[in-house]
């Protein structure tokens, strides 16, 4: 009997686990290295969701430092958000240490903070910022309370900005804890050994700086003219891609791009088909609709892409055409609440995973703290939220209001602390995951991962009252 397409089954993160394999190698041997687009690569492969409640240049930063890329909202003029863009192409490749001693410092207490702060040197400066050496902790052990630490000052390099693997290369050889990194002479910070020796693998760019991308409406031809080349990737913002005039629209803005052109979001497999074969340039695809933490378009619309199903409808496009999932990689867009739904996006033939809810809580994301007796929470808002949407007709002159129903919710995040936290648990999970499902690689999962549909969620939380997030 023929299938009633009418009817089709779309499942999403809940409904499937994968099923464990013969492993050929160990989890931390697990390479998760993959594509944000077709010409970025990643370490990580984790993008931000371009929501004005959590990306801005500081979570990017945060995020392309440790191998990922962040997606800059598009809720402020064109000219704010390309400054976001360029601050995090101008900033330095690893994450930088506010710690130098001023050379009037006496000693006794510079050898009470050195101890502290666990670390062996640190740059001495002078009151105009430059460099004058390094104060050793041995050579402070006798020295005599009251004494300047001027007159301990030792040489030993100083890395201008634009020599940040040099000086990571230093510290990780055991030359120095703390190097320090000048700009045009001034004291700009230290790579220490804390941050050297945790975790130093960022994305990017052929010139060596990070890699960031920025959020794009179709329509807005002007805002993709003064970011393209300037960003990395071009990330289409709308919610529903699969329409004839937004199609037109993006037709007519990839044709001069520089940068590469994410389409999205799409959730069906026509919606791929169209959209690939009408543009003459897509270097990745948006999946998923209305499968996000803050998103009401399934209640509001009845309308919905599961994340999981839209990306496993791309990649039936991409099979059909012919294109390889390394060629326009597929980015799993909505409802990944941690590693766990990012290795099943990435087994259904996602390259890397878009978040905004993993993101929200922490201190990087572009919302204020807020306390509520004594636990603290971030604020988290769907783009299509009312205050969002106010902001955005205030701020955004290109945008358009096609529709005049709100589709998200404005909510509170639990506080998670820095991105780097998130991500590193992150990583090891994803790790953990393709171990289990014996894969090496990303490839390697996309091969040979093995779905299994559950009839109800497994794994035991009823009842028990968690205590940590
Ligand atoms: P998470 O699950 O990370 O999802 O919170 C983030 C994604 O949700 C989409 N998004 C929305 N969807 N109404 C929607 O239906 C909204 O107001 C809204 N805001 C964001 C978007 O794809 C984002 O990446």
């Amino acid at each position: 009997m023929a299938q009633d397409t009418r009817l089709v089954e779309a499942l999403s993160f809940d409904d499937v686990v994968l099923v464990p394999s013969l492993s050929p190698v160990e989890p931390w041997q697990v390479d998760i290295t993959s594509k944000a687009s077709r010409n970025v690569r990643v370490n990580v492969p984790l993008l931000s969701a371009p929501m004005d409640t959590v990306s801005e240049w500081r979570l990017a930063v945060a995020l392309a430092l440790l191998g990922g890329v962040g997606v800059i909202h598009r809720n402020m003029p064109v000219e704010e958000q390309r400054r976001h863009v360029e601050r995090v192409k101008s900033h330095p490749v690893v994450e930088l240490a506010d710690v130098a001693v001023y050379e009037g410092e006496e000693c006794c207490r510079v050898r009470e903070a050195m101890r502290s702060l666990g670390l062996r040197q640190l740059p001495i400066v002078d009151s105009a910022e430059a460099v004058k050496g390094y104060v050793e902790f041995v050579d402070l052990e006798a020295c005599s309370c009251g004494t300047p630490v001027a007159k301990l000052v030792k040489p030993g390099p100083v890395f201008e900005l634009g020599e940040e693997g040099k000086a990571v290369d230093h510290v990780k050889r055991g030359k120095l804890d703390a190097a320090a990194m000048t700009l045009k002479g001034r004291f700009l910070g230290t790579v220490s050994v804390h941050e050297a020796l945790a975790v130093y693998n960022p994305a990017l760019d052929e010139e060596g700086r990070l890699r960031v991308a920025a959020a794009v409406s179709p329509f807005d031809a002007k805002r993709a003219e003064t970011l393209d080349g300037v960003a990395d990737i071009l990330v289409s913002d709308v919610a529903h891609f699969h329409n004839v005039n937004v199609l037109d629209a993006a037709k007519r803005l990839v044709k001069s791009l520089e940068s590469d052109f994410v389409a999205g979001n799409l959730g069906t497999r026509e919606g791929v088909l169209d959209t690939v074969s009408r543009l003459e340039k897509v270097d990745g695809l948006r999946m998923g609709i209305a499968g996000g933490s803050i998103c009401t378009t399934s209640g509001v619309a009845g309308i919905a892409a599961p994340t999981l199903f839209a990306v496993m409808q791309a990649r039936s496009a991409l099979e059909e055409m012919g294109i390889g999932l390394d060629t326009i990689p597929v980015i799993a867009d909505g409802g990944v609440r941690g590693p766990g739904d990012a290795v099943k996006a990435l087994a259904a033939g996602a390259s890397a995973v878009m978040t905004g809810y993993m993101f929200a809580g922490t201190d990087e994301a572009a919302a204020p703290l807020v306390r509520i007796g004594n636990k603290l929470y971030k604020p988290y808002r769907g783009m299509a939220s009312r205050g969002a949407l106010e902001k955005r007709y205030a701020a955004d002159r290109y945008s358009r209001v096609a529709k005049r129903v709100e589709e998200g919710i404005e909510g509170l995040v639990e506080y998670r602390g820095r991105v780097r936290r998130v991500v590193l648990e992150f990583a090891e999970g994803l790790k953990a995951g393709l171990g289990y499902a014996g894969a090496s690689s990303i490839p390697e999962l996309w091969r040979k991962a093995r779905f299994a549909r559950i009839t109800s969620r497994i794994g035991a939380y009823t009842g028990v009252v968690k205590t940590s997030w």
